[in-house]
C-alpha cells in the first residue's frame, strides 16, 4: 500500500490507536522510560553511573585548554561516536527561529505539503512520511521535508516559499550549522593525531542535506518509532532537537536516552568517519521514540563527502600493525546499494570489510 497518509494526518484526526502498518514486532519496540543518559553497572553489589559527554567548543579557542577538549572529543568518538556540544556559537534566536518555521512548515494544510512530495530520494527539495512511503514495509511515526542546503544560494529558491519567513529563518541556521561542521570536522582530525585539515581536505566541496522532522503526538508510543535504529551514512551529522526523544546504542547494545540539555545540539559520526579513521571512531547506532503528548521537531544537518569522491581510511592510520579495516567507496556507491538491497538489518560498510 503506497497511499500518502501523513502521521501529523492521523494524529490530527485523533486516531485513539496506530494502524496495522506502524506496529512494530515485539522484538523492536522500544522500552520507554528507561535511563536518561545515564548507563547503571551493577557489578559485585555496587553501581556506577555514567553520564554521556557533553562538550564546552568555547574551549577551544582557549589555548591552554584546547588539547584536553581535543582528547574529551576523541574519548567521546571512541567510545560512543556522539557528543553534545554547548557554547557552540549559533545564537539561540538562531536556532528558535528555525524551529519556530518548521512548526509553521508542518502546521500547513497537508494538501500544500503535497506539492512538494516525492519518493526520489534525489529530489534536491522532498517532502515525506516514515523514511519512504512507497518502499516502507513498517511505517514510522514522522514526517519530513529534506532538502540541499550547501551552496546555499544554489538551492534556497527551492525551498518551501511557505511559511514566507522559511527560507530567511531556515537558511540562517543553514549556514551557522555549516560553519560550525567545519570546526568540529577540524577538532575530530586533530583528536585522531591526523594532520588538522585532512578531513577537512576530505569534506571540501562536500554536500550539506537538512532534513526537518516532525514526530506528531503519537497514540501507542510503546509499539512504534519514528525512526528506526541506523547509523547516518554521511560523515558528520549536527542534530537539533525541541525535546527528548533520540537514543543511542552503547558499545553494550543497550539504548539510552539522550537528555535534552539546554541549548546544547547533538553531535554524531556518520559512516564516512568510521571508514577514514580505519575504525577507531565508531558511527553511533541511534533511533527515534515518540510519545504520547507533544510534537517533537528536529534538524538534522548531514554533511557529506562529495558524491563521488573515493573515501578509504586515512593513510596515516595505516601501517603493518594497522591494515586497512575497510575498502573504498563513494557516496554514489553508498545510494546505489541502499535503493538495491534491504539493508534493514545490514550496514553498507561492513560489507566493506
Ligand atoms: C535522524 O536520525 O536523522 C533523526 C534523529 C532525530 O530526529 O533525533
Ligand atoms: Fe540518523
Amino acid at each position: 500500500d503506497d497511499s500518502f497518509t501523513s502521521a501529523m494526518t492521523l494524529t490530527n484526526s485523533g486516531v485513539p490507536q496506530v494502524p496495522d502498518r506502524y506496529v512494530l514486532p515485539p522484538s523492536q519496540r522500544p522500552v520507554l522510560g528507561s535511563s536518561i543518559g545515564i548507563r547503571f553497572y551493577s557489578r559485585n553489589h555496587f553501581s556506577t553511573v555514567t553520564t554521556l559527554p557533553v562538550i564546552d567548543l568555547s574551549l577551544l579557542h582557549q589555548p591552554l585548554l584546547r588539547s584536553s577538549v581535543i582528547h574529551e572529543i576523541n574519548m567521546a568518538c571512541k567510545e560512543f561516536g556522539f557528543f553534545q556540544v554547548i557554547n557552540h556559537g549559533i545564537p539561540p534566536s538562531v536556532i528558535e527561529g528555525a524551529l519556530d518555521a518548521a512548526t509553521q512548515f508542518f502546521d500547513l494544510p497537508v494538501e500544500e505539503k503535497m506539492l512538494l512530495v516525492s519518493a526520489d530520494v534525489h529530489q534536491p527539495v522532498r517532502y515525506g512520511t516514515s523514511l519512504n512511503h512507497s518502499t516502507d514495509r513498517v511505517h514510522y511515526w514522522r514526517d519530513f521535508i529534506k532538502h540541499y542546503s550547501y551552496p546555499l544560494s544554489k538551492w534556497i529558491d527551492m525551498w518551501p516559499s511557505n511559511p514566507p519567513c522559511y527560507k530567511d529563518k531556515v537558511g540562517k541556521y543553514a549556514e551557522a550549522a555549516h560553519v560550525l561542521h567545519k570546526q568540529l570536522i577540524e577538532a575530530i582530525s586533530e583528536s585522531l593525531g591526523l594532520e588538522k585539515n585532512y578531513l577537512q581536505e576530505q569534506t571540501e566541496e562536500g554536500s550539506q542535506v537538512m532534513a526537518v522532522n516532525c514526530y506528531p503526538a503519537c497514540p501507542e508510543p510503546e509499539i512504534t518509532l519514528g525512526m528506526p535504529p541506523h547509523s547516518d551514512l554521511n560523515s558528520l551529522t549536527i542534530l537539533l532537537q525541541s525535546s527528548q526523544g533520540l537514543q543511542i546504542m552503547d558499545s553494550n547494545e543497550k539504548w539510552i536516552s539522550v537528555p535534552d540539555v539546554e541549548g546544547a545540539l547533538i553531535v554524531q559520526l556518520g559512516d564516512q568517519v568510521e571508514v577514514m579513521s580505519n575504525g577507531i571512531y565508531k558511527s553511533v547506532i541511534h533511533r527515534v521514540t515518540v510519545n504520547k503528548d507533544y510534537k517533537r521537531l528536529s534538524f538534522a544537518s548531514l554533511h557529506s563527502l562529495p558524491l563521488h569522491k573515493k573515501i578509504s581510511p586515512a593513510p596515516e592510520l595505516i601501517d603493518v600493525n594497522n591494515a586497512p579495516a575497510y575498502g573504498e567507496f563513494s557516496f554514489n556507491d553508498f545510494l546505489d546499494y541502499i535503493s538495491s538491497n534491504d539493508c534493514e538489518h545490514q550496514r553498507f560498510i561492513d560489507t566493506l570489510k
